[in-house]
């Protein structure tokens, strides 16, 4: 009989998880207020505390409540004026809103390869794309690492490009003691359901600068602003309705209560991970690097050495991590290049042009380190680091296990495949 889970030997523990989103009376007890107050959209009081709540939390002097964050993107991009046959940077590795942003507002996505050791994208690889036609670099602080801010800030001064922080995976991480998202002209926040901080859908979007936040706040009302009607200021550009609702709202304000204690569990216990599974043949934990004096974790990600696993899949490797522990372990997200969820020419509005078709086409892009990641990079969510301590032993546990025992399931493979 195997010793492996997957194969029906003795799971390393078949006990539950913290379910998600974690909820009590106080989400109820707000979403019935605002049922009852009639009051359920256009900046109520329940989205002006969020606003100012977050914001304070993030340590930038403005934020707006939008959509989703593929619309916090867009609007990013807008107001810096990023727009028709722009270029703009970003990873490979990331959701694809990352890049589909600038496809919406007739801009070009450079698809650029990240650094093996978090995952982000590689700053060496953004200078290698600049081009004259360059506006924007979009860093995704992505799982449980942040991007490379020193160096990207660098590069962005030195070629005057706007750097717009995608924190979609990231509420409450700090670089050198500040939030990400206060650190870039504008931080880009999804607050959808599976998210560290959510409300089942919506968006944040960030900014210290008082010019930016004025044409944001119009952007995601139509083209609205209220200095305008005023008598004073610029007119906006046309726009569409980007708005929240307060329901939305008094989600968010029960959920950012329990945000700081949430996080300050998930980043000790990623950092106990770090420690049990640097010890175990063939894996290696992530980088975090000193710069990263608070890490938030929207999932927490190590890398396999395949040989060392006597060859398996990392899909096998999750399937049997799965069975010891009683919880999902998946692959990172498909390299953009070659991503089901990305493919911007079959839409018919992108064919602006022969040259556009051809600038967006995600397969002349060349990812070697992002194919690499999702051939050898492990994932498990964020609600297993809301566990007790002890659970990460069991986690270390069981990846030793797997490792230990792999050539248990590359022989009964061997075998079934001779047998088929
Ligand atoms: C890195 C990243 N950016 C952007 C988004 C888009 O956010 P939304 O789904 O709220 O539109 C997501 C959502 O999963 C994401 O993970």
């Amino acid at each position: 009989m195997s010793t492996l889970a997957i194969r029906g030997g003795r799971a390393v523990y078949s006990g539950t998880w913290p379910a998600w989103p974690i909820h009590d009376e106080r989400e109820v007890e707000r979403v019935v207020r605002v049922v009852r107050s009639g009051q359920w959209s256009w900046c109520g009081p329940e989205e002006t505390e969020f606003r100012v709540a977050f914001r304070n939390f993030l340590g930038a002097k403005h934020g707006l409540c939008v959509t989703n964050g593929t619309h916090a993107l867009q609007l990013a991009l807008e107001a810096l004026d990023v727009g028709c046959g722009d270029e703009v940077i970003v990873p490979g590795l990331t959701w694809q809103a990352t890049a589909a942003c600038a496809l919406d507002i007739n801009a070009v996505p450079v698809l650029v390869d990240i650094e093996p050791e978090t995952l982000c994208i590689d700053p060496q690889a953004v200078r290698a794309a600049i081009t004259p036609r360059t506006k924007a670099i979009i860093p995704v602080h992505l799982y449980g690492c942040v991007a490379n801010l020193d160096e990207i800030l660098a590069i962005a001064r030195e070629h005057n490009l706007h750097v717009i922080e995608d924190c979609s995976h990231q509420h409450g991480s700090e670089w050198r003691g500040k939030k990400v998202g206060s650190i870039g002209a504008i931080g880009c926040f999804s607050l959808q359901a599976s998210k560290v901080l959510n409300s089942g859908e919506g968006g944040f979007i960030s900014t210290s600068n008082d010019r930016l936040f004025e044409r944001l706040d119009s952007l995601r009302n139509c083209g609205r602003h209220a200095w305008q009607a005023a008598g004073g200021g610029d007119a906006f550009p046309q726009s569409g309705n980007f708005r929240f609702t307060e329901m939305q709202a008094a989600l968010l304000n029960a959920q950012l209560s329990r945000l700081p204690e949430q996080t300050a569990l998930r980043d000790e216990n990623s950092q106990r991970l770090n420690r049990l599974l640097a010890g175990i043949p063939g894996v290696t934990p992530l980088l975090r690097r000193e710069q990263v004096t608070r890490q938030a974790c929207y999932a927490y990600c190590f890398r396999i050495d395949r040989q060392a696993f006597a060859g398996l899949t990392r899909e096998r490797v999750c399937k049997a991590l799965h069975a010891e522990l009683n919880f999902p372990f998946t692959g990172v997200y498909e390299p953009l290049n070659r991503c089901a969820l990305y493919r911007p020419q079959t839409k018919r509005r992108h064919r602006l042009s022969d040259a556009y078709w051809a600038q967006i086409d995600p397969k002349r892009f060349d990812l070697p380190e992002c194919a690499r990641a999702f051939d050898e990079v492990v994932t498990l969510g964020q609600t297993a680091l809301l566990a007790a301590p002890p659970a990460m032993e069991r986690i270390a546990e069981a990846v030793a296990k797997v490792q230990r025992h792999a050539h248990e399931l590359t022989a009964w493979e061997a075998n079934a495949a001779a047998g088929a």
